[in-house]
């Protein structure tokens, strides 16, 4: 279970970043009084345009970001007076952590899998199943460096999985993956869901947000402005599919010079 309550997150920002985002101002509202609930059994997609918000709320779900106001539970423990806690309870991809160049997806994987204090049996049971379901065996051994980058993204989702955690964050999981594989990504989650985990899962491709997730949670501009399952989407905003409605609600939502 996840539950974010009124979550905002504020950046202070340096000179670099002022004139990266081309503004005067010393703070980014990233998110901005955001709450939702995402349930075991259950996958939730937190859907929204670049810069809405999305990695920042997920890494601060992670205890990789303290929230500036509100607070997150996961599994019942505090982000921040319980972060190791959450950590034993979750697994968190996204595209800016990196496995290390040097190493093998099979080196990698028991590395991680002592460190999650797992006994040599776990491990080995673990890789079977994880390493058969993302077809890794082909490319165990070779370091990461010589892999694609649809290698590498099944590598970091395997080694992330590692311990069996009950709640499981991935950050637009399918980025650079081709059909076949982004779809190989997407049924694993499915059998995650089946077992019972809590799944979230940012994303900004609708068509993939509406064949698998439970219930979406659309962020613009920091600011959630709806959630609910698909039919219940649709039904509020009285559109066709979740493509039309996240255009009506962002075209509702956005000030253009807000958008940045
Ligand atoms: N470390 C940071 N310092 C300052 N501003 C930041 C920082 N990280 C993100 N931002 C800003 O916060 C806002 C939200 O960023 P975030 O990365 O959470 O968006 P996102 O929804 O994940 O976007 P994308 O789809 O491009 O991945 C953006 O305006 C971004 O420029
Ligand atoms: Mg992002």
């Amino acid at each position: 279970m996840i539950e974010i309550n009124n979550l905002t997150k504020i950046y202070k920002l340096s000179a670099k970043k002022k004139r990266e985002l081309k503004t005067n101002k010393d703070v980014k509202i990233a998110v901005n009084d955001l709450s939702l609930t995402a349930k075991p059994g259950e996958i939730f997609g937190l859907l929204g345009p670049n810069g809405a918000g999305k990695t920042t709320t997920l890494r601060c779900v992670a205890t990789l970001l303290k929230p500036t106001k509100g607070d997150i539970k996961v599994c019942g423990f505090d982000t921040v007076k319980d972060a190791q806690k959450v950590r034993d309870s979750i697994c968190f991809l996204t595209n800016e952590i990196k496995l290390d160049e040097h190493f093998s997806t099979d080196y990698l994987f028991n590395f991680f899998g002592k460190l999650k204090d797992m006994s040599d049996e776990e491990i080995a049971k673990r890789k079977e199943e994880l390493f058969a379901a993302f077809n890794i065996n082909e490319f165990k051994d070779k370091k990461i460096q010589e892999l694609s980058t649809g290698m590498k993204q099944k590598a970091s989702i395997a080694v992330s999985l590692v311990n069996d955690p009950e709640v499981v964050i991935f950050d637009e999981p399918t980025s650079g993956l081709d059909i076949v594989t982004a779809k190989g990504v997407l049924d694993y989650l499915k059998k995650l869901r089946a077992d019972g985990k809590t799944v979230i899962v940012s994303t900004h491709i609708m068509s993939e947000a509406e064949k698998l997730c439970d219930r979406i949670g659309m962020i613009i501009g920091g600011k959630k402005v709806i959630e609910g399952t698909i039919p219940e989407i649709l039904e509020e905003t009285q559109t066709p599919d979740i493509e039309e409605a996240f255009f009506k609600l962002y075209m509702e939502n956005t000030d253009e010079k807000e958008v940045k």
